[in-house]
């Protein structure tokens, strides 16, 4: 006796009442799974109706339990519902406000289920919904792009690699490398929601059940394709949610990659582009100041929705089948990777609607750093016929004389020119502007304006197709 108060004083020291309210403490998940009380109710009803078109349960009994679960689906939606922590989790916690409605009829709800897989189909719906929620929300951030991509389809901006100037591209053709990538976030989410599109259901704890119940039937209702064909599987799977935050972790990587560059281009520096107020915050000390909070938090929160895919991994990791409670880990993670996934979306999609493009900035920075070198050396190729080695080393002495003399490559006199390589004619002016080094880069995917405008085509069709 006087053992037990000695430790629970020194670990203790938080909780009312030593080893039950640890116990209750580490083992309740209401406070969090309360948010799958619209899923939970739904599977419920769902296995009740099948119960009672199997003869399992009387058909009296069912209308009492649904009648009795609708009534707690307001009650919580009103806010007047009192969640309690003793009863654990969200599954006990309707079940026992059943009984007090329903008296014993509640009693067989849970006949030939379990909260294995009860819980598993409730975080299984609430995931596919948050799929379809996302895939609304690409196609928003798609769309913007593929706006802004058409009013810039033909405005120049330098390209770059290793974040140096690289060659001129158009910022149409840049906005499009990102709708290549938010589309196949949309296609991953869509994979995602095909295949956890089966239900656990039925599995019961996780052998399935001596009950003659119709896992069909309850899969059909929820809205699933099947029932999953493995009830050891069922409980113990959790793939569906490690493929959204794969998914969500893959989308936030892409996401602060753009939110990097608008940091980046929104500096006076660079000043290619100015975010609107909306986006934005001033400095209370700084009065030139306008710093780009969202973006910087897109970036951020990047490692938060990483963090979730990394978390539930571990969890999972060696888990021996079936359930064990380390699974109830599941949900937060979920949780939160799902609210900041979409509102890093809400927000990127907002900025790339909202900024305002200069595109005489660009186009400035696009012809510094002789960034049509390429051209030159291409139409030496194809002019005079040097090999392309050849005219790579031509090039850059042009490069060399054009720096030792403070102009760009374009600005070069002919004779100049001609000092390094005789047979080069005024032609040559024709490659060396930007606008026409951009032009003719036609091949299929490249940064011509005429190939951008196909390309928007292409994925306006796509998307209109849904
Ligand atoms: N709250 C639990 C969870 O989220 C529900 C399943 C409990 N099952 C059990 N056998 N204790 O995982």
């Amino acid at each position: 006796m006087s053992d037990k108060k000695t430790s629970n004083q020194m670990w203790g020291g938080r909780f009312a009442s030593g080893p039950a309210a640890i116990m209750e403490a580490i083992n309740a998940s209401i406070s969090f799974d309360r948010k799958l009380y619209a899923q939970d109710i739904r599977g419920s009803i769902a296995h009740s109706e099948m119960l009672a078109q199997t003869g399992i349960i009387s058909a009296a009994d069912q209308e009492k339990i649904a009648h009795g679960l609708n009534t707690i689906l307001k009650e919580i939606e009103a806010g007047t519902f009192e969640f309690s922590t003793r009863l654990e989790d969200i599954h006990m916690n309707v079940e026992a406000r059943l009984a007090d409605l329903i008296g014993p009829a509640a009693g067989r709800l849970h006949t030939a289920r379990s909260r294995n897989d009860q819980v598993a189909v409730d975080l299984r719906l609430w995931v596919k919904d948050e799929c379809f929620r996302v895939a609304e929300a690409l196609k928003g951030l798609i769309q913007a792009l593929l706006d802004r991509a058409e009013e810039h389809a033909a405005t120049v901006m330098p390209g770059f690699t290793h974040m140096q100037a690289a060659q001129p591209v158009t910022f149409g053709h840049h906005c499009m490398a990102y709708v290549e990538m938010f589309s196949r976030d949309l296609s991953r989410t869509r994979d995602a929601i095909e295949r956890m599109d089966e239900s656990p259901l039925g599995a019961a704890a996780l052998a399935g059940t001596s009950f003659p119940i119709d896992r069909h039937q309850t899969a059909k209702a929820l809205g699933f394709r099947e029932p999953m064909r493995n009830s050891l599987d069922s409980v113990s799977d959790r793939d569906f949610a490690l493929e959204f935050l794969a998914m969500a972790a893959i989308c936030a990587t892409h996401l602060s990659r753009l939110a990097e560059e608008i940091i980046i281009w929104s500096t006076p520096q660079f000043g290619f582009i100015r975010l609107s107020d909306s986006f934005s915050t001033g400095s209370s000390i700084m009065p030139q100041k306008k710093n780009p909070d969202a973006a910087e938090l897109v970036r951020g929160k990047t490692g938060r929705v990483t963090g979730h895919l990394v978390g539930l991994l571990t969890v999972m990791k060696g888990m021996p089948l079936t359930y064990g409670k380390d699974m109830q880990e599941d949900k937060e993670s979920v949780f939160d990777a799902a609210e900041t996934l979409d509102l890093m979306l809400a927000a990127m999609t907002g900025m790339v609607s909202d900024m305002t493009v200069n595109a005489a900035a660009m186009k400035k920075a696009a012809g510094s750093g002789h960034a049509t070198a390429t051209d030159l050396a291409d139409w030496l190729v194809r002019t005079l016929g040097l090999p392309f080695r050849e005219a790579h080393h031509v090039t850059g002495r042009a490069v060399a004389l054009a720096e030792e003399k403070k102009v760009s490559l374009e600005k070069l006199s002919l004779e100049d020119l001609q000092s390094i390589n005789p047979g080069i004619t005024s032609d040559i002016f024709s490659v060396l502007a930007v606008q026409n080094s951009v032009k003719s880069r036609t091949s299929f995917g490249g940064t011509a304006p005429s190939e951008v405008r196909k390309q928007i085509r292409h994925w306006k069709k796509r998307l209109a197709k849904g």
